[in-house]
């Protein structure tokens, strides 16, 4: 899968851009705040109709600007046009001119693996946020995993009214609870075992990814979920037993929106016990084990983007990085310096060079 070319208006600090892409190597040059990663920004919310940046979907609008637009090719097996508008009254998604509905049959088309240096969160930050980025990588993989995903999230909005108005009033009905639970185990389950298959393929992968980085042993991504290894009754079980705190609280207290997942090196949790330079081989490779499922699984080749990956590790980890890259495989690479990028990623790559808002294109020879 390449991108071919990219078309900007007004988004984040361009006002207008167009760029074609090599298909092989890209490196994107500039000085801190150029508008480097704005750019592999944009072929990502070209892919996920969302930013991995800002709380608020519209940042990426220039400011001062009602709306963005950000248009690209891509050819896999046929050429397509995408293009997504974003204005403060919402978003709009377009394959070959046609207006797609539903966002969801939109999304992930595109397949992007992005390495930035919020992925860190993976591992440093709350089970709310870890939760948040896996379902965006699992979302590239299965279209159903987001339908599903998005009903459990309505159900368990409803069921948590319902609890509040249990709480509050005894005029309400404990069938209709019943049922509500009911939905909520068949999605969750359902979910579950998405997310078991995805961190059993990962696992097929990651640890020998993070031996050829790292040349340690023992990386491990598992997955904790009150659902695993359960059947259908012993969870109503399970939620039956909790359903007196659940009215007390107004929540509910089990089901898979309280996963988490946890990386281990040698038995030792990443989060609390890892460097910084281990916690980023453990992203790397996990990252480069979803290129791998893309590939063995899927037949698919996504694109992939670095986003200043070279300020972050030493010179020997990034060469054992660069072995991943094969030449099938369209990469961008953001920098603040050419020499801090490796010969051999440089060589035959289109270089394309920020200053100032404006971009000059040439080939590194
Ligand atoms: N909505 C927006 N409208 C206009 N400018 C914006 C908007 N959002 C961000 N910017 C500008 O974009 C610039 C940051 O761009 P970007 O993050 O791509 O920089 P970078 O080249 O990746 O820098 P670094 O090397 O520090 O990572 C900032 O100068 C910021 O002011
Ligand atoms: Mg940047």
């Amino acid at each position: 899968m390449k991108i071919i070319n990219i078309r900007l208006v007004n988004f984040r600090n361009y006002e207008r851009l167009n760029l074609d892409f090599n298909p092989t190597k890209n490196i994107i040059i500039g000085e801190n705040g150029e508008g480097k990663t704005n750019i592999v920004e944009s072929l990502y919310v070209l892919s996920l109709s969302k930013s991995f940046r800002g709380s608020h979907e519209d940042v990426i609008i220039k400011n001062g600007c009602e709306s963005t637009t950000i248009e690209g090719t891509v050819k896999d097996k046929h050429k397509d046009k995408y293009k997504l508008v974003l204005s403060k009254e919402g978003k709009r998604v377009f394959i070959n001119n046609n207006k797609i509905d539903k966002i969801s049959d939109y999304i992930s088309k595109i397949n992007i693996v992005l390495f930035t240096s919020e992925d860190l969160k993976l591992i440093k930050d709350t089970p709310n946020t870890r939760r948040k980025l896996i379902n965006i990588e699992l979302s590239q993989y299965s279209n159903e995993y987001l339908k599903l995903l998005s009903m459990y999230n309505k159900i368990l909005k409803q069921r948590n009214a319902y609890l509040k108005m249990m709480m509050f009033n005894a005029n309400t009905s404990r069938s209709y609870l019943d049922i509500l639970t009911e939905q909520i185990i068949d999605l969750g389950m359902k979910i579950n075992k998405y997310r078991i298959d995805f961190i059993n393929n990962i696992s097929k992968y990651i640890e020998n990814n993070y031996y050829r980085i790292a040349k340690k042993h023992g990386l491990v991504l598992s997955y904790k979920s009150d659902f695993s290894d359960k059947t259908k009754d012993e969870l109503l079980k399970a939620f039956n037993k909790n359903v007196k705190k659940d009215i007390q609280q107004g929540k509910t207290n089990i089901g898979i929106h309280h996963d988490d997942y946890v990386f281990e090196l040698n038995g030792n949790n990443l989060r609390d016990f890892g460097s910084e330079g281990e916690q980023k081989n453990a992203i790397i490779s996990l990252k480069m084990a979803e290129i791998d499922i893309f590939r063995e699984d899927l037949n698919i080749i996504p694109i992939l983007i670095l986003d200043d990956l070279f300020s972050e590790l030493d010179k020997k980890k990034i060469n054992n990085i660069l072995d991943f890259i094969s030449d099938d495989i369209q990469t961008f690479v953001t920098t603040t310096e050419l020499t801090k990028v490796d010969k051999r990623l440089k060589v035959g790559s289109k270089i394309f060079k920020i200053k100032n808002g404006n971009i000059k294109e040439e080939y590194y020879e």
